[in-house]
């Protein structure tokens, strides 16, 4: 595993810990858009039984031993859109492209046989903005931002090697959610001020609709895609298939909360899709998966792992 200190890696630790995994957890945490974040994640990495947590930066250090496991789930990198235009780009570029392709390439130099299957973090944001239906996995590319640009490079890489005999998987996730969210993502904003009771920060007129995917829902479908025998570098969307407009998740949001929903516009990010929406047809057919946790749901979830965090550090995070 690596980006095993992240908001979703963290949580697939967890999960192939409790699935009897014998699991070699990779991170470095200093390299995180939220390091404090990640530190304390890290922390419970260190402590999961059966798991090892090696610090490692992917774009610099030895991968042989990632290399050795028998199925090397790649969560590693610098997301984010907002963050990856200028100085930002060349973060992303290190840390998602030259990161992937080292760890790709020690893969391959393994012997023929013995070389690792790959399952790769891709992202929706691949697509740039859906139109009126749900994006498919052969539907062209439009990245929108040096983020995107770096994952669609990322996807590249993954088929190149697939070509050089290491069995790839790519999963696009869409905007992810639920307890340990990074604190650069909307929800997390939103419950943070809202708990606050300060107005909550939107990006834009709140028109935007995501298929926003709860992190318990992604870890199935890495879980499955783990285990299941795919077709090398093929691309697979891992989304809630009914979007939900920013607004409308606002609105339930502060119903759970049971506050008036003020907000304070921002200037919206460049490169941020109008909307993503998945078909999840390919993942229903080869993985068996569909996303099973609706927003109502998923935002009660989210909002009670922020007030458990209050309670128990007496701080807001993030
Ligand atoms: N969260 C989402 O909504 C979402 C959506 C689409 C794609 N993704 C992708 O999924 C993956 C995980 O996302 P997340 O939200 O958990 O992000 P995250 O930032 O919480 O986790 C990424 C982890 O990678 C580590 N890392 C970064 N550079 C590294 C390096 N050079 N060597 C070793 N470790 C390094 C960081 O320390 C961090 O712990 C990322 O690849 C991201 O691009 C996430």
């Amino acid at each position: 595993m690596t980006g095993a200190a992240g908001f979703i890696g963290s949580h697939m630790v967890d999960a192939l810990g409790a699935a009897g995994h014998e699991v070699l957890a990779v991170d470095a945490p200093a390299r995180s858009l939220a390091p404090d974040v990640a530190w304390r994640n890290w922390g419970g990495v260190r402590t999961a039984p059966g798991v090892t947590a090696v610090e490692a930066d992917l774009a610099v250090d030895d991968l042989e031993p990632l290399a050795a496991a028998d199925v090397v789930v790649h969560l590693a990198g610098r997301p984010s859109v907002r963050t990856s235009w200028g100085a930002g780009r060349a973060v992303a570029e290190r840390d998602n492209v030259r990161a992937t392709g080292r760890l790709l390439a020690a893969c391959a130099r393994r012997p023929a046989g013995r070389r690792p299957k790959v399952v790769i973090a891709s992202s929706s944001s691949v697509y740039g903005s859906a139109g009126n239906r749900p994006n498919r996995e052969d539907d062209p590319l439009h990245p929108a931002s040096p983020y995107a640009a770096s994952k669609v490079e990322v996807e590249r890489l993954a088929v190149l090697a697939a070509d050089d005999g290491v069995r790839t998987v790519l999963l696009r996730y869409f905007s992810v959610y639920g307890p340990r969210q990074r604190p650069d993502m909307a929800f997390h904003r939103f419950v943070e001020a809202a708990l606050d009771g300060r107005p909550l920060p939107v990006f834009g007129d709140g028109r935007r609709s995501r298929s926003f995917t709860h992190v318990r829902d992604v870890v199935g479908a890495t879980l499955a895609a783990a285990g299941a025998d795919l077709p090398s570098g093929i691309a697979i969307n891992v989304g809630h298939h009914e979007p939900v407009a920013v607004r409308a998740a606002i609105g339930m949001l502060t119903d759970v909360l049971g506050v008036r929903p003020e907000i304070r516009r921002e200037e919206p990010v460049a490169g941020d899709a109008r909307r993503t929406w998945a078909d999840t047809g390919r993942a229903a057919r080869l993985l068996g998966w569909t996303a099973g946790v609706g927003p109502a749901e998923g935002l009660a979830d989210q909002i009670a792992w922020h007030r458990s965090l209050r309670v128990r550090e007496g701080v807001r995070v993030g």
